[in-house]
């Protein structure tokens, strides 16, 4: 059975105190329990602080970006290994605000993907479709073409450090979360899809995460679903009692 996978994308949030203060209330939250992997994506100027505050403890570390590039003349940007040297353990790529309002491409994200591998981190891939997508009956057709441009030349030993976060565009800070079928429907597709690609074994070992709009009183019913496998949080993150309510509902344990 795939062990669930909770992970905080603090996006543009947070500062330093803050920060600090609120890994430190996750990790004692979690204290040892190793039944649920847990993570935080600060922002970059947190990292460091970050990593001091999680030593010790079960909670993983995370950044929201990388560039592709080993080092160079790339002003702004921040390469796989430092976010390695900083202590992160995985890199959240091609999340659907990076490629709206930043323009990120399948084949620019897929640079990121094969480049944070290889510097030794996992990737939380995002994916998912915008309302007029889905409006349009286009759902299935916009992920399958995410998942093979983010993915192209990836080998199937590589995936085993890849985890898949379907994000409706739709469900992202709005309130509006994907109801459990619909999540469970993109969430069986995206997998049937790794399986034709990259064979059963691959695709059941494959965690795919839900984002969008998870909160502490709808993330059990999200989280039952046969496909999903934890949840990638947003603004429910930044609060550590409702983070942590959200983790003990991957434990199928009493949210709130
Ligand atoms: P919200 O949980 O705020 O909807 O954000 C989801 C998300 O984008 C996580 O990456």
């Amino acid at each position: 059975m795939r062990k669930k996978f909770v992970a905080g994308n603090w996006k543009m949030f947070t500062h330093a105190a803050a920060a600090r203060q609120l890994a430190s209330a996750v990790a004692h939250g979690l204290g040892n329990d190793k039944r649920v992997s847990v993570a935080v994506c600060p922002p970059f100027p947190y990292l460091s602080a970050v990593a001091e505050a999680l030593k010790g403890g079960s909670v993983a570390l995370g950044a929201q970006n990388c560039y592709h590039e080993k080092e160079g003349a790339f002003t702004g940007e921040v390469s796989p290994a430092m976010l390695v040297d900083v202590g992160c353990r995985y890199v959240i790529l091609g999340h659907s605000e990076r490629r709206q309002k930043l323009g990120e491409s399948d084949a620019f994200i897929n640079r990121k993907v094969h480049a944070a591998l290889a510097a030794g981190l996992e990737v939380i891939l995002c994916l998912g479709e915008t309302l007029e997508e889905r409006q349009s009956h286009r759902t299935e057709t916009v992920l399958e073409t995410q998942l093979n441009g983010s993915l192209a030349g990836i080998e199937a030993n590589s995936l085993r450090r890849v985890v898949l976060a379907y994000e409706p565009v739709w469900a992202i800070g709005t309130g509006q979360n994907a109801t459990p079928q619909q999540a469970q429907d993109a969430h069986a597709f995206l997998r049937g899809k790794i399986r034709a690609r990259f064979g059963e074994e691959t695709a059941s070992a494959l965690p795919i995460q839900y984002g969008g709009s998870v909160k502490p009183d709808n993330a059990a019913i999200l989280f039952a679903q046969p496909d999903v496998d934890g949840g990638l949080i947003g603004g429910a993150s930044l609060n550590a009692d409702s983070f942590l309510a959200i983790v003990r509902a991957a434990l199928g344990e009493p949210a709130a």
